[in-house]
């Protein structure tokens, strides 16, 4: 079975016929996701799984055997949707453990996603005395954070490889043309992968931004096209009442309920990345116009011992989707104990799948009881091609949602601002007023 939308525990928090009420807003959507209007044209992401470049994926390929064949370590610079996806996909296929797992291929750290030195050097230190690759990713080619933590990579190396052997261990993703990183990368002669010109940052994952640092880690990267494919046919097919816009109707139609927060929730710790990704792909396309439902997440059953609380008893603002898989990679059986210290002998010898989907089966019924609706969307096992099904789903559904609430899914005009403050305050050149006005301001904070 494919990635799917199981309803029934949403459905009883929607007044009977209000689903149909909303299929005009749904077509209204659909016709803004097909004409892409507002002059925007970031849908290049809707039909890549038809048209991606096979040339460039063969070049991905070819790229990512030479790391596995020179390094130990790759590092991947890059923030918000040039990383995210990248990380997501190796934590889902492999494990949260994945640098920590006996295997053949390059562990993988993430840096340029924050501006902590902490950070850096404890990824620099890991790195010490190892063959090392660098991806840098992005689109821009002008983050400050990616570019800062590039600066310090590309030194962490100069001091072991010479010009010419950086050639071989440094790759670059970022506009096909534009761009300081790109200009730098021609210039040094490193080999570059194109993030395409209508395809945003938190709608890459299947490009070269994702698929150069997955494929390393040793996943089909042509499995997870192939999963994106299958899920945009299956969605063409369905036609208006397909899952991804069912889902996206749900979401509007607790919006309205005032259920202004939705919690992702996942019963697999290696799913975690996932619901950062996801935050990103909803937060940024559809916080906006002081609109939007806020994108909050839950590993389960652990954070039932932290916020659980919350979701069966507090404030009733929110609603859950709860991802289920249903298909464990490993069987492991609970052991038996020669005294029932615990009083848990009853389970020797159960799977602990099974324990798992009768903790999600009881947390649903009690969230739902408690007043909070739960969509569920299942998969069936942690592969490439789930991967890629679950991506392509939460593409069109995130699309299709913005569309409902009246905001472009596209554009992300408020992380800007604390840019300008973060520039002025480090002494960018051109930002010297900016930086009187707020030293102005923090100082009139403190004398009051
Ligand atoms: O979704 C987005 O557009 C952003 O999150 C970007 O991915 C992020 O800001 C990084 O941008 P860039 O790839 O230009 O460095």
């Amino acid at each position: 079975m494919p990635v799917r939308l199981v309803e029934k525990y949403a459905a009883e928090f929607i007044e009977p016929g209000k689903l149909a009420a909303v299929r005009s807003r749904l077509a209204a959507a659909d016709a803004c996701l097909m004409e892409h209007p507002g002059g925007n044209d970031f849908k290049g992401w809707y039909d890549l799984p038809i048209n991606y470049n096979r040339d460039e994926v063969a070049q991905i390929e070819a790229a990512a055997a030479k790391i596995q064949a020179n390094s130990e370590v790759l590092i991947v610079i890059g923030v918000g949707g040039s990383y995210l996806g990248a990380r997501a996909a190796v934590e889902f296929l492999h494990s949260q453990y994945y640098n920590s797992l006996k295997k053949d291929t390059p562990d993988i750290y993430f840096v340029g996603n924050s501006f902590s030195g902490d950070d850096l050097h404890d990824v620099l230190s890991a790195c010490e005395g190892r063959e090392v690759s660098l991806n840098v990713i992005s689109k821009s080619g002008t983050t400050t954070e990616s570019a800062v933590a590039f600066r310090f990579v590309r030194d962490f190396m100069l001091r072991r490889y010479n010009a010419e052997q950086l050639r071989e261990r440094i790759f670059v993703t970022t506009d096909k043309e534009k761009g300081a990183l790109k200009a730098f990368a021609d210039r040094e002669g490193y080999e570059t992968f194109v993030v395409p010109d209508d395809i945003g940052g938190r709608y890459s994952v299947l490009t070269a931004v994702g698929l150069l640092p997955i494929a390393v880690s040793g996943a089909d990267i042509r499995a997870i096209l192939g999963g994106a494919l299958d899920m945009k046919n299956r969605l063409d097919l369905q036609g208006m009442s397909n899952d991804a816009y069912r889902y996206a109707a749900y979401r509007n139609m607790f919006y309205e309920q005032g259920r202004t927060v939705e919690m992702l929730g996942c019963f697999e710790p290696s799913f975690r990345m996932m619901t950062e990704w996801w935050k990103q792909l909803f937060g940024e396309s559809e916080g906006k116009n002081g609109k939007g439902i806020f994108p909050a997440s839950v590993t389960l059953t652990t954070d039932l011992h932290s916020i659980g609380q919350y979701i069966q008893d507090g404030r009733r603002m929110l609603f859950e989707t709860v991802v289920k898989q249903k298909e464990t990679r490993y069987e492991m059986r609970v052991p038996g104990m020669n005294t029932d210290i615990d009083g848990l002998g009853f389970l020797a010898g159960e799977r602990l799948s099974d324990v798992n989907d009768r903790a999600y089966l009881g947390t649903l019924l009690a969230h739902t009881a408690g007043g909070v609706p739960n969509i569920v969307i299942e998969y069936d096992r942690r592969d490439e091609h789930d991967f890629g099904e679950l991506v392509y789903f939460f593409f069109v559904a995130c699309a299709m949602s913005a569309y409902m609430l009246g905001v472009n899914p596209f554009d992300q005009p408020g992380v800007e601002a604390y840019k300008k403050n973060m520039f002025a305050l480090i002494g960018k050149p051109g930002y010297e007023k900016q930086k009187k006005e707020l030293l102005n301001k923090i100082e009139s904070l403190y004398k009051e």
